[in-house]
């Protein structure tokens, strides 16, 4: 089975082909168009414009993922887009692309939850066994999971306020580092000396697996003011410096968390799995700290390739080929939407807590 994956939910118009080869999945294309460039004027990903570049470019994206596969449409089983969560225009795009096709060829639609996709990414390069863990963090959200199959999601704990992505990018700005933010934290905070600040953990110690990011986020600002009260300019080694301290504190706050979320979810010991994915799965200081934990607490870890942990087509397509494997084909009017839980029956923090909701894809 052959399927075509259509991602476009926020800064990337990605397109791919998988091939499932008796249960080993191939990834025969994975294209993405970043628009990295199209936002950096303004610091982060602004929705028009996003919209706007996914109508430009998504029809040459997911031409070149079927050349570059070397299918044809005829070849194709089936044609996954994501249908939400992200920011509306873009969805819309991807969505009614793969509506046209589908109409155009007759090819059945699977309309697919992004969340969904970086759940199961690890799942393109090799074999991880349900139930597990999943600590998704992207820029649009930030929660912990259990996964006890394909469709089946439990929420054990989210953000209640910024997602963590979010979070290093506002850091990086505040540093003057530029956009996304992430990466660019990272490669600092690699000449940097982690305790030299000392920085809040937010809800370190209380119970649950909820997460907080706005207070140190909040902190760092004050920081750098602090150090730039004489009419100062940060050096060079003070960013280097904030960003190392800033990486280990969150680094400490994920691995008390998730702690908490082991306990939480049930799970016997040898079902004790974790499945880190979204794009700040690409970070390397935050992978190699949770499997030392993973390590000393004999739990497996898990994490997609590289090229996996952002968001691309890849992901989408093996939803979809899941989907196609139940029947699970979405009628053709199906409307994409803006919000969209993986956990169907975890209510909106919002609601829950009466504070005000952040993040497009939260
Ligand atoms: O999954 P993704 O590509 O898009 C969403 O679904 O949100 O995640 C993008 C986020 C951005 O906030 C970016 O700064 C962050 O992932 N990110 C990183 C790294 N690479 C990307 N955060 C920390 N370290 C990285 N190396
Ligand atoms: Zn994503």
């Amino acid at each position: 089975m052959k399927i075509l994956g259509i991602e476009s939910s926020c800064d990337e118009t990605a397109a791919s082909v998988i091939a499932d080869d008796n249960g080993r999945i191939c990834v025969l294309s994975n294209i993405i168009a970043s628009q990295i460039k199209e936002h950096t004027l303004y610091g982060g990903v602004v929705p028009e414009i996003a919209a706007r570049s996914h109508v430009e470019k998504i029809d040459i994206v997911i031409k070149e993922a079927l050349s570059k596969a070397g299918v044809s449409l005829d070849e194709i089983d089936g044609i996954a887009a994501t249908s939400g969560p992200g920011l509306i225009g873009g969805v819309m795009v991807g969505l009614l692309s793969a509506k046209a096709l589908c109409v155009g060829t007759g090819l059945p639609l699977l309309a697919v939850n992004h969340l969904e996709g970086h759940a199961l990414s690890p799942r393109l390069s090799e074999k991880v066994d349900f139930p597990y863990l999943l600590l998704l963090v992207s820029g649009g959200h930030c929660q912990i999971l259990k996964v006890e199959d394909v469709g089946q999601y439990q929420r054990l704990g989210t953000t209640i306020d910024d997602a963590l992505g979010e979070c290093f990018d506002k850091v990086a700005k505040i540093l003057g580092l530029g956009y996304p933010g992430g990466p660019l934290v990272e490669a600092a905070a690699k000449f940097g000396d982690e305790k030299r600040f000392e920085l809040p953990r937010p809800l370190i110690g209380r119970a649950g697996c909820d997460f907080s990011f706005a207070g140190l986020k909040t902190a760092v600002l004050r920081l750098v003011e602090k150090l730039c009260e004489n009419g100062e300019k940060l050096k060079t080694q003070d960013i280097n410096d904030i960003c190392a301290s800033f990486q280990n504190t969150i680094t400490k706050v994920l691995i008390n968390r998730l702690a908490n979320a082991f306990a939480m979810s049930g799970l016997k010991s040898a079902d004790c799995r974790l499945v880190l994915a979204g794009g700040v799965a690409a970070n390397q200081f935050i992978r190699e700290k949770l499997i030392e934990y993973c390590t000393q607490n004999s739990w497996q870890f898990f994490a997609p390739e590289m090229r996996f942990c952002g968001d691309n087509g890849a992901m989408i397509a093996l939803v979809g080929l899941e989907k196609l494997k139940i029947g699970d084909i979405a009628p053709i009017d199906i409307a994409p939407r803006p919000r969209w839980p993986l956990d169907q029956n975890s209510d909106p923090i919002a609601i829950k807590n009466g504070w005000g909701k952040k993040g497009a894809k939260s």
